[in-house]
């Protein structure tokens, strides 16, 4: 075969160098046409579109043809011709054709019929071949690349948290244990219980479920710091929601209060969406047609609406309203309830129309280390609201008085002893500082329209699954 410099087919579909040899190389999606020509769908994953590639039937041959079936893999060469269709500038008219790894029909699972997201998830090693899975993944990259520019060109530091952890940042509990003893043979300590001095870390470990405590530590020197990780929650929760393993984008601000910060969350979550408006269009609009025709509406929506801020005790006062109107929730509304996805969904979709910053929450559902309000009630807690989503940020202002600090972590069963470190950071040149998290699947479950948070991570980790 002919040496020529392979092109992407993103390229191969802009270009009007007609009559030039190009070649391309990707997988077959589909092989039609007559007994004289064929036509071949070739997609290599640098754009959801397919380039045409037109056959000679009598200048191959049938049985040279044959194995070119869906899923095939195939390196082509050919000369770059104006498209006689619709809807594309050039086609390729092959002028060689190897074929690099054949995909027998009568097993290979992707097959030209639309499959269920639920299969796909079954085949989780194949459904990025899919156009649904290619424009999943190909958003998810420019989002992570709009996150990094947003925070760089804002003078934030990209700040690597530990993924093994001695602390429990959230008080929370749900964590997964890291270890290298022996289960069978545990080591124990005179009164029973597990005796970790034996373990890897001389100490118990697990993996982070946020790198907010050491991303504080960061912003009390560098000033504005953000990580951006794999987070791990050993919740049992099988929602369309929740994984337990996911990626968070956590960022940190010495001197910003409560105000800033939703500032920044606001002008953040805009930020992302306006990048993938501006660089995902194409794969933005074949999920708009696919799966949720409202999709592109209601990023505009979102990118327009100044965020409704409000506090939790003015929420639940709406949603007890709404109960008393005879709106039906599954789970119970009072103050002091955490509010569950159908509440604050129901402030976003049917009261406010517009995402909402929900603040001020009771410190009883709140993590300890949240600034306390002078109620006593209330620390200054943040959550953003989005439609279809529920929460997709939650932060808030620190506590950056130590006694306040300590007392609280105390009270919420936080040891002393396990976070000396972050205790320091109020007894030396303490700062009132903010910062928040958003989960990166949430957002692209908002930019893509998927409805399941198993479908905008490439190898999802939820209860009973880890497969691939
Ligand atoms: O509200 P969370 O638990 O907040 C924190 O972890 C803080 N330390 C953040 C901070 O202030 N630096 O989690 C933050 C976000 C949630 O709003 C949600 O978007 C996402 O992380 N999240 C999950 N995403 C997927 N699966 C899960 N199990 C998630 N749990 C939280
Ligand atoms: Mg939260």
């Amino acid at each position: 075969m002919e040496t020529i410099a392979r092109t992407k087919i993103v390229d191969v579909l802009k270009s009007e160098a007609f009559g030039t040899k190009v070649n391309v190389k990707g997988w077959v999606r589909t092989r039609r046409g007559s007994k004289q020509v064929n036509f071949i769908a070739l997609n290599d994953g640098s754009t959801i579109n397919n380039v045409q590639i037109v056959v000679d039937i009598e200048k191959f041959g049938e049985d040279y043809l044959k194995p070119i079936t869906t899923g095939a893999c195939i390196n082509v060469n050919g000369i770059l011709v104006e498209s006689q269709g619709q809807g594309q500038k050039g086609e390729i008219q092959a002028t060689e054709i190897e074929i690099y790894g054949t995909a027998d029909p009568a097993t290979y699972p992707l097959q030209k019929k639309g499959h269920s997201l639920e299969f796909l998830r079954e085949i989780a090693h194949l459904r990025p071949r899919t156009n649904t899975f290619g424009a999943v993944f190909r958003i998810r990259h420019h989002m992570a690349i709009a996150i990094h520019q947003f925070f760089h060109d804002r003078g934030f530091f990209y700040f690597h948290t530990p993924i093994i952890t001695a602390s429990d940042c959230e008080g929370a509990g749900q964590m997964f244990q890291v270890t290298t003893m022996d289960l069978n043979q545990i080591p124990r300590t005179e009164d029973g219980s597990v005796d970790f001095s034996e373990d890897f870390f001389g100490k118990q470990a697990s993996l982070t479920v946020s790198g907010q405590l050491e991303g504080e530590l960061a912003a009390m020197a560098l000033g504005a710091i953000y990580t951006f990780g794999p987070t791990f929650r050993a919740e049992n929760s099988n929602t369309p929601r929740h994984l337990s393993e996911f990626w968070m984008i956590e960022p940190e601000v010495a001197f910003n209060e409560i105000e800033e910060n939703m500032q920044l969350a606001e002008d953040f979550i805009k930020y992302c969406i306006q990048w993938a408006l501006d660089n995902c269009m194409e794969d933005i609009q074949f999920l708009n047609n696919m799966f949720d025709k409202g999709l592109i509406d209601r990023l505009h929506f979102v990118l327009k609406e100044n965020f409704i801020r409000l506090t939790y005790t003015e929420g639940v006062k709406i949603l007890e309203e709404a109960v008393a109107n005879g709106r039906k929730f599954e789970f119970p509304i009072f103050w002091g309830a955490d509010l569950a996805s159908e509440h604050e969904r129901y402030l976003v979709e049917e009261h406010f129309k517009c995402p909402v910053i929900l603040t001020d929450y009771p410190k009883e559902i709140k993590s300890f280390y949240m600034k306390q309000n002078d109620d006593d009630k209330t620390v200054r807690a943040m959550d953003v609201l989005f439609p279809k989503i529920g929460e997709i940020i939650g932060g808030s202002q620190r506590e950056e008085d130590l006694d306040k600090l300590a007392r609280r972590a105390q009270e919420m069963g936080v040891p002393a002893k396990d976070i000396w470190w972050y205790l320091d950071t109020r007894r030396f040149g303490t700062a009132p500082h903010s910062g928040f998290g958003l989960g990166f699947e949430r957002l692209l479950l908002f930019v893509t329209g998927m409805a399941n948070i198993r479908d905008v991570i490439p190898f999802p980790r939820t209860p009973n699954n880890a497969d691939f």
